[in-house]
């Protein structure tokens, strides 16, 4: 049946079949959090592109709704994001009492351009705008994936737009006549790759609201930290029009150092929006996401991820913490306390599960003599899929050289790792472990690797390990999760 696939996510988002790759138009409007997605209904590969739907309330629960917009006489429907029109400056409401909803995407078909489409039904149905499309003076090959925010310093919307090497911005008044007006890319940043998916958006410096900083964050590929195509983000100001990064053009910051987060983008109006900024991504590459050895469909999202900005020794850097509306899916749990961790593996023998959450917090000081020291999960007789920190290397690591299936991609079988520095003699690790996937937060969310795995159904074992010499744990907890497919 659905959903007990082999492989199949137990509480991460999947559409039911066939073939998925971006999110897309995320929107909160009256109680419901929508989520659209880069479909291909008739194949587990990319082809004709779709926008699937789906809406939660609670970002962990998610109803599968009709596809919303269906490729047509302007191409396939690609990426891009979707609005709530407040004061309907588009026209294109029919209600006061119910603005309409406004999906700005990417209609492509021999060159690409921008279109509209709008809901008045609480997104339950889709026209496509008449005017379409209402951008088609196509500067280069590749002009994608818009987002679209309002910009109360100015009153007006703006549009971050992906072309080539840089991110293209444009102002309207109405969401339909829009004006060039400032670009970012290339030489800052990674720019090896093409920009694909960017997003711009404030977010308060250390939780203080008078203190904002903008983030702009965006996909590429190739060229990511783990291969292929992953995310990047610059923080600056942004002053309506132009974004100016803080940073110097060389530095470069990664939003994950895994292989499988990709096309992240934030929702639009969520609850508290200027401290609530949520986004998931695509849990995959584009190295291999159309080989993986899934049976009916392809691909799955990340949790979803509230993004902060905190202030570090390094500079003022992005940081991610899966939402606490996860908590809901703890049931049982094994805690531990103030434990020595002793050279060698300690299998956990009251743990095991394909569909865990492990929050631990090592202490690390002069005492410590391990190298190395974290967790294998998934593990088996022949796999394992290791979630370590390496002292001597300061770095977070996922280790998937040896987690399962791996054969369908030379990339693939790989150790990801990431800077973390202890912190108040602290290494902390918050994961996640599902059938095909672990996600790791380290030292509550400063750096995060995503990665898919394809382990044996039987691989479910969970082992503590330090190598050369011990490390002591101060605490440890591991709930087994509830599905949330039924
Ligand atoms: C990113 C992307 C977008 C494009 C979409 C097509 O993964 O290449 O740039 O809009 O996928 O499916």
């Amino acid at each position: 049946s659905y959903y007990n696939e082999p492989y199949r996510p137990q509480y991460h988002f999947s559409q039911e079949a066939n073939w998925m790759n971006d999110p897309n138009g995320m929107v909160y409007y009256e109680g419901e959090y929508h989520l659209f997605y880069q479909y291909h209904p008739n194949s587990t590969h990319w082809g004709p592109m779709n926008w699937g739907h789906a809406v939660s309330r609670d970002l962990v629960h998610w109803e599968h709704l009709p596809i919303a917009l269906k490729p047509d006489e302007n191409g396939y429907v690609f990426s891009g994001s979707a609005v709530v029109d407040w004061n309907n400056t588009s026209g294109l409401g029919t209600d006061p009492q119910n603005p309409p909803l406004i999906a700005i995407f990417t209609h492509a078909k021999d060159k690409q351009v921008q279109s509209l489409a709008y809901s008045n039904d609480k997104g339950r149905t889709w026209e496509m705008y008449k005017g379409n499309p209402i951008m088609a003076n196509t500067p280069s090959a590749d002009w994608r994936d818009p987002k679209v925010f309002w910009y109360d310093g100015t009153k007006t919307w703006v549009m971050i737009l992906a072309a080539g090497q840089k991110a293209m911005l444009y102002t309207s008044p109405n969401l339909k006549e829009w004006n060039y007006v400032s670009e970012f890319g290339k030489p800052n940043g990674a720019a090896d790759g093409v920009w694909e998916c960017p997003d711009l958006f404030a977010l308060p410096v250390d939780g203080d609201s008078n203190r904002k900083k903008w983030v702009l964050t965006v996909s590429i590929n190739n060229g990511a930290v783990a291969g292929g195509s992953g995310m990047q983000y610059f923080v600056g100001d942004f002053d309506g029009t132009k974004f100016t990064n803080d940073n110097p053009a060389s530095s470069v910051l990664w939003a994950d150092y895994g292989a499988d987060f990709y096309a992240g983008v934030t929702w639009s109006d969520a609850p508290n929006n200027n401290d609530n900024r949520l986004w998931l991504g695509w849990m995959s590459n584009w190295q291999y996401a159309n080989d993986t050895p899934t049976s009916t469909w392809r691909s799955a999202y990340s949790t979803v991820r509230k993004l902060e900005l905190k202030t570090l020794p390094e500079g003022i850097r992005l940081v991610q913490k899966p939402v606490s509306q996860l908590e809901q899916l703890r049931k049982s749990v094994k805690s531990v306390y103030n434990q020595e961790i002793l050279p060698g593996n300690k299998t956990l023998t009251d743990v095991s599960g394909d569909t865990l959450e492990i929050v631990a917090e090592f202490q690390v000081n002069s005492n410590t003599t391990a190298d190395e020291f974290g967790f294998k999960v998934r593990k088996g007789e022949h796999e394992q899929t290791i979630v370590g920190y390496n002292r001597k290397k300061s770095s977070l690591f996922v280790d998937r050289s040896q987690s399962g299936s791996s054969n369908f991609n030379d990339q693939f079988a790989k150790v990801h790792a990431a800077p973390l520095t202890v912190q108040n003699q602290k290494v902390k690790m918050h994961i996640f472990v599902d059938r095909s996937s672990a996600e790791v937060f380290g030292n509550d969310g400063e750096k995060v690797i995503t990665d898919q795995i394809f382990p044996d159904a039987s691989s479910v074992g969970v082992e503590l390990y330090a190598a050369n010499g011990k490390v002591s744990l101060d605490s440890l907890q591991i709930y087994s999760l509830d599905k949330v497919w039924k």
